[in-house]
This record gives structure tokens, sequence and C-alpha cells, in this order.
């Protein structure tokens, strides 16, 4: 290969950059000494990491394959061309963009092509599992819209659709958002679909979570119901960090042309033909049964937490996260997360719906199971992650034991 491949050096990284590259090295022992947790995080794979660190990082290529601004094109194009195919075949989607260089932006393509500043936008409550770009007042979306929130139920903290539906009626959005940050159930598409067409709205949904599930075939598409589908790459779905938009065909045009040129300029194609690399993976049967057991293993995880007396909200989860509510042992969430630190052990403070701390504070924890199911663990392992959590939580010394148990399953294990 040497002759024709010229790619990561790491020993040309340390001469040039020893600082820098003690960054790398200390990252990677971090990622192997601990447990990751956090539910948007996953370990990417040797070929997609290949990718990244290749020459296409150099080029320039404004537009799309086969109407580009700039000339030498014909080798990215293919890479995006063979991305968008597998976009399209493993979702079943009409049309697919991969140049979104995020998740949020993704989502500002979404409004650019579908929305005029001032027009109202229905989505989740951002303390209730949504995102800064469903409406949020420091975020584009609830300066330049106007937003109105729906909750989640006090009793179960499930989606309330009769509210939904009421909110909408009252409201009369020019689209509604469905798909967040912190909710652990499944999204009745279907039901924001006839929500959606009775005031004859949009329905963009933000798959930017879950994709990797429905990808995986181990939860309900959105694709036949929504107008749009935004998603990240790099969460679940295992990729280059990165966003990516499914929609029909009918707004096709309206959402390439949001994506560039008016929200972005020139895609980053190392990171579109990383993207291209892990459709591939993910349309393989070992990746139809990692989304199964990233499921199963949230599903063990939030059981196992429950048995140590950390509830979860809405009583479990579908997917590949829990939110975990700590009130009951009288921690805040942002204690959790500074004591599981401190064990090795990665999560995130979160709120909890109609939480009564601050954000920065939070009752609640969220855990998500894609890193530790990447590297081969399994339910035996997820209870005894809930139980090294709640020993962590109560300022037991566990880090020995999260270091046994990485050494067991190692993320990005050494040849
Ligand atoms: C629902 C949702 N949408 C959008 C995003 C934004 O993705 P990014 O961080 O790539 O901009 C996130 C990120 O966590 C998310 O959870």
């Amino acid at each position: 290969m040497a002759d024709t491949y010229w790619g990561p050096d790491f020993d040309a990284l340390r001469d040039t950059d020893p600082e820098i590259a003690d960054v790398v090295l200390d990252e990677l022992a971090r990622l192997r000494g601990g447990l990751q947790l956090i539910a948007s995080e996953n370990l990417t794979s040797p070929a997609v990491l290949a990718v990244l660190g290749s020459a296409l990082t150099n080029k320039y290529a404004e537009g799309y394959p086969g109407r580009r601004y700039y000339g030498g094109c014909g080798e990215v194009d293919r890479a995006e061309a063979l991305g968008i195919e597998r976009a399209k075949a493993l979702f079943g989607a009409e049309h697919a963009n991969l140049q979104p260089h995020s998740g949020a932006g993704a989502n500002l393509a979404a409004y650019a092509a579908l929305l005029m500043p001032g027009d109202t936008v229905l989505a989740m409550e951002l303390p209730h599992g949504g995102h800064l770009t469903h409406g949020s007042k420091v975020n584009f979306s609830g300066k330049w819209f106007d937003t109105v929130g729906y909750p989640v139920r006090k009793d179960d903290e499930l989606i309330d659709y009769d509210e939904v539906r009421d909110l909408a009626l009252q409201h009369r959005p020019k689209m509604i958002i469905c798909g967040a940050t912190a909710y652990p159930r499944l999204i009745d598409f279907a039901r924001f679909r006839a929500i959606a067409d009775e005031v004859s709205a949009y329905l963009m949904v933000d798959a930017a979570h879950f994709i990797g599930l429905v990808a995986g075939g181990a939860i309900p598409s959105p694709v036949p119901h929504a107008d749009v589908v935004c998603a990240t790459t790099h969460k679940v779905l295992r990729g280059p960090r990165g966003g990516m938009i499914l929609c029909r065909e009918g707004l096709a045009q309206r959402i390439d042309k949001a994506v560039f040129p008016f929200t972005q300029g020139g895609p980053l194609m190392h990171a579109v033909a990383a993207k291209a690399v892990a459709l591939k993976e993910a349309a393989q049967p070992a990746y139809a049964d990692y989304a199964r057991q990233v499921i199963a293993n949230a599903r063990a995880l939030a059981a196992g937490l429950e048995g140590e007396g950390m509830r979860p909200v809405s009583g479990g989860t579908d997917t590949h996260l829990a939110l975990i509510d700590l009130r009951a042992l009288r921690i805040t969430g942002r204690e959790a997360e500074e004591r599981c630190d401190a064990a090795g052990i990665t999560l995130n403070k979160n709120a909890i719906p109609y939480d009564p701390e601050k954000p920065m504070t939070a009752s609640g924890i969220r855990v998500g199971t894609p890193s530790v199911t990447t590297q081969g663990m399994k339910e035996p392992e997820m209870r005894r992650i809930a139980a090294l959590i709640a020993a962590a939580v109560r300022g037991e010394p566990v880090a020995q034991q999260v270091r046994e148990l990485t050494a067991a399953f190692p993320a990005y294990p050494s040849p």
C-alpha cells in the first residue's frame, strides 16, 4: 500500500506537535480506561477513521456530484454519490443530503428550506427532552422563529398526543418537530403525521439520536411519515461527526439549496466519504445485531439502576438511552456526574421533566449504551455497570473495578 496510500502518520504528528500528539494519546487512553455512557457518543471504526485522516480533507467541492463550482471533483463525486445511494437504500428515502457539518446544521437547513423567519414551529420543550435547535431562545430557532413547546405528561412522562394536537390547532404551526435529545421512548410518527396534516404543517423528524437504531431495523422508521428527517451520523450510527438530511423528492431541491449555498460553503469531503463508509457498515447484518443489543443493553442498564433506587423516567426505555431521576437518593445530577467522572464512568447530568433544579445542577443523569455495546458488552455487564454507577454515586471507590471491566472489553483494542 505504501506507494499508493498516504495517510495518518502518528510519528509525523509527534515530531511536529508533541502537545497535540499527547492530547490524542491521552484521549485514546481515556476511552480505553473508562466507561463511555454519553448517549450521543460512539466509537467509530478504523475504516471510518482512515477516511477522516485522508487527503480528501483538502478538496474544495462546493455544489453537488456532477454540479461543482471547482475542478478536480471527479474522485470526491464518486464518494458522495455512493454515500447518497447508500443512505437512500438503507432508509428507503427518496433523497439524501450528506453535506451538513453537524446535526444542528442539518436542522438549520431544514428550517431554511421550509420556513421564513417569524413562522410558527411546534416542538418538544427543551427541559422535557427537546434540543436547543427546537426553539430555545439562545438558539437561532427561538430567536428567528415563533416557537411553541409541547411538554411530556406529568404522570407518565410520555408525549401527550392529544395535547400536541390541541396546541397545533391553537397555534397553527407551519412546521411540527418530533425527535428529542433525552426522550427514552418510541415516538408515534404516524400520529404526528396525522396532526401535521390536520393543520397543513410540515413534519420534521429530528432523528439525530436514534437514526442508527432505524438503520439497524431496531425501531420503526420516521422516513415514511416525515417531510424531512434530520440526523447526525456520529451517535448510534457510529460514523464521523456530521449531519444528514433525508426527504421526499419534491423537497430535494429546496433541501439541497438550503444546505449549500444558503447555510454552508464547501462540504467536508473527508467527512462525507466517511459517512458513506459508516452507511455501508450500518447496512451489514452485524450492525442490525448491534442496534438490537444497544436497546437490550439500555433496558438492562435502566432496570439495574432502578434496582439501585434510581428511577428511570417514564419507567424505562425503548431506545439507546435512559433518563434517571436521582431525587430519591438526595443527590443532584451534577454531583452524580462528578462522582462518576472521578471513577472513570463518563455520563452527563440531565434535567428530568418538571425538574425543580436549574439545568446546570439537574435532578437526573442520562446514560446511553452505544459505546459500551460497540465494545461487545451485553446485559450481564450492564447489570455490573449499574452497580458501579450506584457505588460511585454513593462515593465508594470503584475506579479499579471500572478498569477491570474495560480491560475485558477494550475500546480500540491493540492488535
Ligand atoms: C435531537 C438533536 N438534534 C440535533 C443535535 C445537534 O447535533 P450536533 O451536535 O451534531 O450539532 C443533537 C445533539 O445532541 C440532538 O440531540
